[in-house]
């Protein structure tokens, strides 16, 4: 199985990406938002298998310093292959002089440790929605 990765926020099928965002569990919004929030990113990596896209990653940053992952998804049939391992070594390495956070999905925190990532002791978050995020796990 060929994968190939990309960069370019350019023909890309938005709403392709809120529907992986739904299919996968995550948070998902209407095509537009998800096309502006990725062209406002630092860091893009869409991954695609014979043309298809099956799955992506991004971070935003100041360039300099300070960076944070977030919409990392892998297409559930394309799981456990690697993907999601290539698309965080990529959006790593592009950013390598700086920090990296993020926030896992519960659950999926052992998948970043893997590659490098610790837990944060002294994480803080203020949330649009509050209660849903600990009733889902991500907060105390
Ligand atoms: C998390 C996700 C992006 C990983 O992508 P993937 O392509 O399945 O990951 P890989 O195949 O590259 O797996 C890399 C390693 O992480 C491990 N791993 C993957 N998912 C894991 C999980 N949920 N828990 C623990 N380990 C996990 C794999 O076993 C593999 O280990 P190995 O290198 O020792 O074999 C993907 O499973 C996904 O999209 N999940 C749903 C959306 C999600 O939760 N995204 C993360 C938001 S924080």
């Amino acid at each position: 199985m060929e994968i190939s990765y990309s960069t370019e926020c350019r023909d890309i099928d938005w709403n392709l990406v809120a529907k992986i965002l739904e299919t996968v569990g995550m948070s998902h919004h209407r095509p537009d938002i998800h096309r502006k929030a990725f062209e406002a990113s630092h860091t893009t990596i869409f991954a695609r298998c014979r043309g298809r896209l099956i799955g992506f990653g991004r971070a935003i940053s100041d360039g300099q310093y300070q960076a944070a992952l977030y919409d990392c998804a892998v297409l559930p049939e394309f799981q456990g292959q690697g993907v999601g391992s290539a698309i965080i070594g990529r959006i790593v390495e592009h950013l390598s002089h700086c920090n990296i956070i993020l926030y896992a999905s519960p659950g999926k925190e052992q998948f970043y440790q893997g590659h490098g990532f610790a837990r944060m002791k002294t994480g803080m978050a203020l949330f649009l929605e509050m209660q849903s995020k600990r009733e889902h796990g991500f907060i105390e």
